[in-house]
């Protein structure tokens, strides 16, 4: 395994983060082909192996078990301070809007409750994981601000935004000397390239992290298409979602992923991720099988070509919005989510 320094922090990072959004209990939340307790753990388990201690959950991964599946298995296999654990807070509910609840609060009772889940008194970075356009940003800035030092939280991350939002966020933390964000979740791989125009060269600048997530676009750029198509393949319709309405013009690129894997005797899996790792800190890959966090720890190993990566990126046209990006807008901040399933987050036992 390969490292790097995420963005301004001091944190050291594997060059593959472990995605944890197909952990938890699938009868607790949005997916229905989550994997169990037991073989989270195989998976963590496996990853820590091969020296992956980069771990990315949200309190909104089925409702919370993510969190406490993830937590249970870092605290049972590695020492607290060698891995970087990162989580997400979700927006204000309109509940919490009617009752007066302040963003500076909602924060606060978010880390809480992440924190709970996890079993331990701190993450690593704490991920803003969609823009909330019904809080003032300074009340979100102030808030993150306020548990970084309470110790809550060491970093802070934001996920699914544009440029424009970041150096906004950004420049009035600085303004008030708030933490600001250190890196960027966005959703980034070989089929869907939109974050290049602004947040890639914003984020070079600046020495923001990016960690894209859905770097293997749910799978997409691992098998050709109908190829062992899995549960998850039959099942995930957020990723259809995300997918389906450009299926035909990302075939192409596929379909050169295939050849080039071919041709350097590596897997689909390798080919797609050795080419993010051209562009970004560290990758946010899901895994529900032991045998897919071994094929994407391999391709921190593979070095492509400059002729290859321009093959790869060539039938690339523009693609619209999809999934949370295309709800970034203040017009959709009352309907209800792409991955929503309206079950709330928990507390943890
Ligand atoms: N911030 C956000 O809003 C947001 C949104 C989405 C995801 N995320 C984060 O990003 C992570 C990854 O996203 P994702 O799961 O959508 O996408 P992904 O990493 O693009 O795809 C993961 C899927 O690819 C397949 N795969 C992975 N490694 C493989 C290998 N070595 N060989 C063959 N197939 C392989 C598996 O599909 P099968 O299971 O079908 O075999 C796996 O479930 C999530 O876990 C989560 O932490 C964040």
């Amino acid at each position: 395994m390969k490292y790097a320094k995420l963005g301004n922090s001091d944190l050291t990072v594997s060059r593959i983060c472990m995605g944890c959004m197909g952990f938890g209990d699938p009868a607790r939340g949005q997916h229905s082909w989550t994997v169990d307790e037991e073989h989270t753990r195989e998976i963590i388990k496996r990853g820590l192996e091969l020296g992956v201690n980069f771990y990315d959950t949200a309190i909104a991964y089925q409702s919370g078990t993510s969190e406490r599946y993830v937590g249970r298995a870092l605290r049972d296999f590695a020492k607290r301070d060698e891995v970087v654990v990162a989580t997400k807070f979700l927006p204000r509910t309109q509940e919490e809007i009617g009752q007066g609840v302040t963003g500076q609060r909602h924060i606060g009772n978010m880390i809480d409750t992440s924190l709970k889940n996890l079993g331990m008194d701190h993450v690593d970075l704490y991920i803003y994981h969609m823009w909330d356009w019904q809080t003032p940003l300074y009340d979100i800035m102030d808030g993150l601000n306020r548990i970084v030092k309470a110790g809550k939280a060491r970093y802070i991350g934001i996920s699914n935004c544009f440029a424009w939002q970041i150096a906004k966020a950004n420049a009035l933390a600085e303004k008030e000397g708030f933490a600001k964000f250190v890196s960027v979740q966005g959703h980034y791989n070989l089929i869907f390239r939109e974050e290049e125009r602004e947040m890639v060269p914003y984020c070079e600048e600046e020495n923001i992290a990016l960690t894209p997530y859905s770097a293997l676009a749910s799978g997409r750029l691992s098998r050709l298409p109908g190829a062992n198509d899995t549960k998850r393949a039959e099942e995930d319709a957020y990723a259809k979602f995300k997918y389906d309405a450009t299926a035909q013009q990302d075939g192409a690129i596929i379909a050169r992923v295939a050849e080039l894997a071919e041709k350097r005797d590596v897997t689909m899996t390798e080919v797609s991720l050795a080419w993010l790792l051209t562009k970004v800190t560290s990758p946010v890959v899901g895994a529900t099988k032991p045998r897919h966090i071994e094929g994407a720890a391999k391709a921190a190993d593979l070095e492509l070509t400059a002729e290859e990566i321009s093959y790869l990126e060539a039938p690339y046209v523009p693609h619209p919005l999809a999934g949370v990006m295309a709800q970034n807008k203040p017009a959709a901040a009352k309907e209800k989510h792409v991955w929503s399933t309206g079950d709330q987050p928990i507390g943890g036992k």
